[in-house]
């Protein structure tokens, strides 16, 4: 088994980020068996695809790089690195510009969604993001990539790139690529924002009210979860009758996420209740869980020249680890390397 899966280093670490995926890594790490491997990176290459600050992306970086392990990715077992430092994404990526057709990119919701009203300003790499990302579990051999919802359709992109070399650069019996298969957790895959159930949990949302961010203190959780928005009927007893309450269902959906438990076993408890019991119940949870992580991150992210140091080595493990994908795919596509 091969894992692999990032993170953009930009804003902070929110409970979508964590339900939907970085719990999963953790999990998935803890569980590794001898011969396994999971490589988890902050995807700072794909940042630049948007505007950003240089000062913020670097200090982001670090950053992003304590709340994971805060959240429990131990650089010990996991290889946890950042893609600059290993320039064979970058590399991979060129080299599957030639096999990614334009149309399948076209199709890509995200970078409908990111480019907005102004496609024609968008930036290049905005709209080749989902061949980087390829490139970035290609490289690897990835197996299993643990993503929330909104990665699917990127990973079906990187499956159809593989399938496309395969087939047109390699013989049967020796493909270049593995076909990576998403691994989304079935109770959380998309959290939505706390201001609208209809839109996702996101960093970039203007309204930090909108989101749970894992470096929250108590106090915040707790005021974020009260001023969530809602309606004003009580919770049905049963998910059917959350039909119709997108933003009662994030909020039950999150309780479960968290507990482990089903949606209908959080409403067998709280079913005939009004937000005004089930909110605080649902923040005393959530500063629970996140209590202890920010604790650790808060720790963790004064002490930049240890945060460095994981990089560099996870960088140099990365390194070796992609090089005879590189090196496989440039000999397949008929390249002179001396
Ligand atoms: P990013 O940085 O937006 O998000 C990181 C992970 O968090 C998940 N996620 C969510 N899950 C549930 N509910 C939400 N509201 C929510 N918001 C975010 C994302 O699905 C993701 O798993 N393009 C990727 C980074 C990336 C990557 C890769 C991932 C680059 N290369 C290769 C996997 C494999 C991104 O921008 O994720």
């Amino acid at each position: 088994m091969r894992v692999v899966s990032g993170i953009q280093p930009t804003g902070n670490l929110h409970l979508g980020n964590y339900l939907g995926a970085i719990r999963n890594w953790v999990r998935m790490q803890d569980s590794m068996k001898p011969g396994s491997t999971c490589l988890f990176f902050l995807a700072d290459l794909h940042a630049i695809s948007m505007p950003h600050d240089p000062a913020e992306l670097r200090s982001g970086t670090l950053e992003m790089t304590a709340a994971l392990v805060a959240c429990g990715i131990d650089p010990a077992k996991s290889v946890l690195f950042n893609q600059a430092q290993v320039p064979a994404h970058a590399e991979l990526q060129w080299l599957l510009n030639g096999t990614a057709r334009m149309g399948w990119l076209n199709r890509m919701t995200q970078f409908k969604d990111k480019s907005g009203k102004n496609r024609e300003g968008a930036s290049i790499a905005l709209f080749t993001y989902p061949v980087l990302q390829a490139a970035d579990v290609l490289l690897y051999q990835a197996t299993h990539v643990p993503v929330g919802d909104d990665q699917k359709q990127h990973l079906e992109l990187a499956r159809d790139i593989a399938q496309k070399f395969n087939n047109d650069f390699c013989s049967e019996s020796a493909p270049v690529f593995t076909l990576p298969d998403p691994i989304v957790p079935p109770e959380a895959a998309r959290i939505m924002s706390l201001r609208d159930g209809m839109a996702k949990m996101s960093k970039s949302d203007v309204s930090d009210m909108s989101r749970i961010n894992l470096s929250d203190d108590a106090d915040t959780i707790m005021k974020k979860v009260k001023k969530a928005k809602t309606d004003a009927e009580p919770l049905p007893s049963e998910k059917a009758g959350l039909g119709g309450r997108p933003e009662a269902l994030n909020l039950v959906t999150i309780y479960a996420a968290v507990t482990g438990e089903s949606i209908d076993q959080v409403l067998s408890r709280f079913g005939g209740e009004g937000f005004g019991r089930f909110k605080p119940a649902l923040g005393e949870l959530l500063v629970e869980t996140i209590s202890p992580i920010s604790e650790r991150f808060n720790a963790l992210k004064q002490d930049r020249e240890s945060l460095d140091a994981i990089l560099a080595r996870g960088a140099a493990k990365a390194r070796e680890l992609g090089g005879p994908t590189l090196n496989a795919t440039y000999a397949a596509l008929g390249l002179v390397r001396g």
